[in-house]
């Protein structure tokens, strides 16, 4: 007897299907790691307001959050901190590694590569029991800020800062860049635009770090394909350009002139729009009033005044709202940190989202793998050169 044919769950696609550009608007999957509610402007993580958390808690007490579905308690909490101190000093190699990288490479693509290299000394599957991707997701958030500060210092030709264990992720960063910690009103912005960079759904680079765990691929090769698609100006890297854009225009008076030109030619403003909201980023007034602290902090306004004209004329114009990276740009710059760091920077933060996604995708993977529509040529005969 004939075997029977499979059933196929596949659809058959219709003749003329419906293309949803860009999965705009397409629900993939369920997650229960943080909601973007953009007719209420707010986003959640794991139930909590992104505001209250930043109002309440620290960086650490997020990333455990993230991680593991609860806030932490105050026992919970000293043994995480404990955990992350321990581990993030990177192994000798791993160091030489960095110091070999060409001193004109991009930062994203040094810590890209860095990310790498960390799923080298290990091998890794997806599928694997969860407390191991939780040590290895561990592992990440401790060693990342490291990674980044390391290649900063060999770049700009000086040793490198050890990671000091009795310091706060934020406050070490600042330690392992610049060898000492500033005042705590900066410590805490830094922490601030750490908690509003952690987390955000289906985001480009989320949704890559899910589509390469669905392949039941490790946990390394997810966080560097992540690293990868948040470089671009659309998704990550628009706190670098934003900053570029601000320098260009160099002057607040010239700020809504500008903003005018840039209008009437149909630039693409950076640090403006957003898929999901179309009213406003949730995140923008916390990291904003972060940016007017440290603009009191340094005695300098320029960036805020800026930001304030740029921002009115797109409103009037064409009411786009400005994004987290919009006041997150400036607030880097006024931090010290060079701009090609700030994308990096947003790394050590997103790895947090990234990881819980990754290991939620493990729990109830199915391979991500969509349709296509073909537009090319109709299926045709090849004209042999050589007789066989
Ligand atoms: N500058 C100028 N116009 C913009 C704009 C921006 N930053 N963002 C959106 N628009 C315009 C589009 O040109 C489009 O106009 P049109 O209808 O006349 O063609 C309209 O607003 C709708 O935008 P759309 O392209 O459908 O939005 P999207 O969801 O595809 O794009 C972004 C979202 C984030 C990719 C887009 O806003 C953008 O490129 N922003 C700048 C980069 C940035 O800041 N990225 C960080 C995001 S958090």
């Amino acid at each position: 007897m004939a075997a029977a044919k499979p059933k196929s769950k596949t659809k058959k696609p219709a003749k003329t299907p419906k293309i949803f550009k860009g999965l705009d608007g397409v629900i993939v999957d369920e997650t229960a790691v943080s909601k973007v509610m953009p007719e209420t402007n707010s986003l959640t993580y794991r139930g909590y307001a992104v505001q209250d958390l930043c109002a309440h808690c620290c960086f650490e007490e997020v990333a455990y959050l993230l991680l593991n579905g609860e806030l932490p308690t105050k026992s919970q909490l000293a043994a995480f901190r404990r955990d992350e101190r321990k581990r993030r000093d990177i192994s000798r190699d791993h160091v030489e590694v960095i110091r070999k990288f060409p001193k004109s490479a991009h930062p994203m693509d040094t810590l890209r590569t860095a990310v790498s290299y960390l799923g080298t000394t290990e091998i890794a599957w997806g599928g694997e029991a969860e407390r191991i991707d939780k040590r290895r997701a561990m592992d990440l958030l401790a060693k990342i800020p490291t990674m980044i500060a390391t290649d900063y210092r060999f770049r700009n030709g000086k040793n490198r800062y050890k990671p000091k264990p009795d310091l706060t992720m934020a406050e070490n960063f600042f330690h392992m860049c610049f060898g000492k910690v500033p005042p705590p009103e900066v410590v805490r912005a830094f922490d601030i635009s750490l908690i509003l960079y952690a987390e955000h759904s289906f985001n480009a680079s989320t949704f890559t770090t899910r589509v390469i765990a669905s392949s039941r691929s490790d946990i390394y090769s997810a966080v560097t394909g992540g690293i990868g698609s948040l470089k671009g100006p659309l998704h990550g890297g628009a706190n670098e350009a934003v900053m570029h854009m601000f320098l260009e225009i160099g002057d607040p008076a010239k700020a809504e002139r500008w903003m005018k030109d840039a209008i009437v030619k149909k630039k693409l403003i950076m640090g403006f729009g957003h898929r999901v909201y179309k009213w406003g980023d949730s995140r923008v007034p916390t990291m904003r009033a972060c940016l007017d602290d440290l603009a009191a902090w340094k005695g300098d306004d320029t960036w805020t005044r800026m930001s304030d004209g740029l921002q009115k004329v797109m409103l009037e114009e064409k009411n786009i709202h400005p994004n987290l990276d919009f006041p997150a740009g400036p607030a880097y710059y006024l931090m010290g940190f060079d701009i090609d760091m700030f994308t990096p920077i947003f790394v050590m933060s997103r790895i947090t989202g990234w990881t819980a996604h990754y290991l939620e995708q493990n729990a109830s993977n199915k391979l991500i793998r969509p349709l296509s529509a073909y537009t090319g040529k109709a299926q045709r005969k090849v004209k042999a050169l050589v007789k066989r």
